[in-house]
């Protein structure tokens, strides 16, 4: 069942997003060779329970940090730990908190430092992706719009989409009906409404869409060994333009 938030619901979607928004830009500052991913994931914890907020990821089915942060050719949901981060990898950070019962869910990829030109065009064709896609996040289009949107634009520059992992209609619970592909068909699914909240993470694939999962049961990474990018924004559809709930505050690096 897809809930349709009411104004004082938006209001508490509203503090969860600039809360998670925020707790993304401490992820992205810290992105430099000789960080390691668990000392981000310590930073954003702080960061999050400093607001009185909860990281959303945290203990959610077991898993066991505050922040996803998958590098190189990590699609997804790799685990903080003792990884150093070099110059050039390309690091993405997936971050989630929940105030007042309402869930926040972002994520970005970041260079650490100098890294190649395709890289940094993986990273901007991903983002730019979600734009594509949020043209279509207004009420008069399907769900289906969005991720067609997002796969054209994709794969007209050359990438690939994921099909196995998706985004998702987020509120109460960080993960809700309906599931938001990033790819298909234009004009499938429901009708998009006003006081739908979804959460559009569109992961991009340099080489083949294939991905695996590793045996910690968590990291996905791309079967190739290529790159892949990440971007996601929580959202809410109104009856004009879509609203940003985790505001990027302006540009990516
Ligand atoms: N943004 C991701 C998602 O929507 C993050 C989930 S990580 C998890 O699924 F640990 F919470 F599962
Ligand atoms: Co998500």
């Amino acid at each position: 069942m897809i809930t349709l938030k009411s104004g004082h619901e938006i209001e508490a979607m509203r503090r969860a997003g600039k809360i998670t928004a925020a707790a993304r830009a401490v992820a992205r500052d810290m992105v430099k060779p000789g960080v390691t991913t668990q000392q981000i994931d310590q930073a954003v914890y702080r960061f999050i329970t400093s607001q009185g907020a909860v990281p959303s990821f945290l203990h959610y089915s077991g898993y066991p940090a505050s922040a996803c942060i998958s590098v190189n050719d990590e699609v997804i949901h790799g685990i903080p730990g003792p990884r150093v981060l070099q110059e050039g990898d390309i690091v993405s950070v997936d971050v989630g908190a929940c105030i007042d019962g309402f869930h926040g869910d972002c994520a970005g990829t970041y260079p650490c430092g100098q890294v190649s030109d395709e890289a940094m065009r993986l990273i901007r064709v991903t983002q730019q992706s979600f734009f594509e896609g949020l043209r279509y996040a207004r009420e008069g289009y399907r769900l289906s719009d969005i991720g067609a949107a997002i796969q054209r634009y994709v794969e007209s520059n050359g990438f690939s989409v994921v099909r196995e992992f998706v985004g998702h209609g987020i509120g109460r619970h960080l993960h809700e009906a309906p599931e938001v592909p990033n790819y298909g068909k234009p004009g499938h699914g429901t009708r998009l409404l006003r006081g739908m909240t979804l959460a559009v993470e569109p992961m991009v694939n340099m080489g083949t869409a294939a991905i695996r999962q590793l045996s910690d049961g968590w990291t996905v990474k791309t079967l190739d060994g290529q790159y892949a990018a990440h971007y996601e924004n929580t959202i809410f559809i109104t009856d004009g333009d879509p609203e940003l709930l985790t505001d990027p505050e302006g540009s990516l690096v």
